[in-house]
């Protein structure tokens, strides 16, 4: 049986070139944001549609726009963190090669699909042996597309070994994972491998510039910076937290970005650190405790965001070191669920001692 999945259609008009300009898009309604826009999630509005929409990643999206394009397309594995690309990458390969019918020439399994071994005996065996005819079609290979590779079976993955060498005459394969030591070195060895970095802060903010115009959104420039840094390069994050934060409010500040995603603000974290390593223990305590429950803020939030306050201030570094062990232990601890009181204590304690340690350094 050789079936076909479709794979989501993202047809819609926003399919142009970037525009490069920074312009600030108005607070009005606008044609993308009609009912029917307003409902489908960003990330799919924007995915890039050719391979020049894909932001950055110049490199490989180039190799692989000029193999598709010659034809001398070599089985891909393409790997790295979430929301950089890859897909997208993928799907733009396959709208190249095959044009918008691509359906019929593609065949993609992801997570969702049973991928065990019988799959790849069978679906993906058929798939790869029988011929296929598409009119119009640049190319006469076809393309199984693999996505989340990694969460894979081992025994489909070895059953896939010698199913890529039989077919390669008129079949491709594309590997899509997140952890590429999850692939056996086998399969990796017969693919070229490009690695998908997360984005740098200059792409995200271009790529969210190119939608803030589109969608005509209000965004401050302070409230951009807050969304590139807490996207951490991942292009589908800041898709999102943009898109939540726009229907909270109209207005897209940094303050609106960070009470949207719950993160502590830069200026709270400051205010915590200064009490951290000036006020008493029961003055940091109650403070700490009370700026917590006004905001909703989350301790671990505040420790992983405290500590990385730590790196930034001048201190000996024996003292950072066991200061951050400290913090570590107690994101640990968290991460099982313990006290949140005892911890916020813990906390503290951990700055009382390395306060303790800086006063003895100095004398
Ligand atoms: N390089 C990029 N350029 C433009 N948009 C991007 C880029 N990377 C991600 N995006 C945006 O994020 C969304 C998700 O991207 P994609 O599905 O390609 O990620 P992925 O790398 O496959 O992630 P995962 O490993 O989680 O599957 C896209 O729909 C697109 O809107
Ligand atoms: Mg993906």
């Amino acid at each position: 049986m050789s079936e076909v999945i479709a794979v989501m259609d993202i047809d819609d008009d926003n399919g142009n070139n970037e525009a490069e300009k920074p312009v600030k898009g108005k607070n009005v309604a606008s044609p993308a944001a009609a009912p029917d826009g307003k409902a489908t999630p960003w990330v799919e509005k924007f995915r890039p549609k050719s391979l020049a929409d894909v932001a950055a990643h110049r490199d490989i999206v180039d190799t692989i726009d000029k193999l598709t394009s010659e034809n001398r397309l070599p089985h891909l594995l393409l790997y790295g963190p979430p929301g950089t690309g890859k897909t997208s990458t993928i799907l733009a390969v396959a709208r190249k090669l095959y044009g918008t019918n691509y359906h019929n020439m593609i065949l993609e399994l992801n997570a969702s699909d049973d991928r065990g071994i019988d799959v790849v005996r069978q679906q993906i065996q058929d798939f790869a042996s029988t011929q296929s005819f598409s009119f119009g079609a640049k190319a006469s290979v076809k393309l199984v597309l693999l996505d989340e590779a990694d969460a894979m079976t081992k025994d489909a993955q070895f059953a896939l070994r010698r199913v890529i060498e039989k077919y390669t005459k008129n079949t491709r394969f594309a590997l899509i994972c997140n952890h590429v030591n999850k692939i056996i070195p086998a399969l990796q060895s017969r693919c070229t491998r490009f690695r998908f970095a997360p984005l740098d802060n200059f792409h995200v903010t271009e790529r969210l510039r190119y939608v803030i115009e589109a969608e005509r959104l209000d965004v401050t420039e302070s409230g951009l910076t807050a969304l590139v840094r807490l996207c951490t390069g991942d292009m589908r994050k800041a898709l999102n937290i943009l898109q939540s934060t726009h229907m909270a409010s109209q207005h897209i500040t940094e303050e609106a970005v960070y009470l949207c995603t719950g993160n502590p603000m830069p200026k709270d974290i400051e205010q915590i650190s200064f009490w951290l390593l000036n006020e008493p223990f029961s003055d940091s305590f109650k403070r700490i405790s009370e700026i917590k429950t006004r905001k909703g803020l989350a301790l671990v939030d505040i420790v992983r965001e405290v500590t990385l306050f730590v790196f930034k201030i001048k201190m000996p570094s024996d003292i950072r070191v066991q200061l951050i062990n400290d913090l570590a232990d107690i994101e640990y601890r968290m991460s099982f669920g313990c006290n949140d009181k005892l911890q916020l204590g813990s906390l503290i304690s951990s700055f009382t001692r390395a306060r303790s340690a800086l006063v003895a350094a100095a004398q």
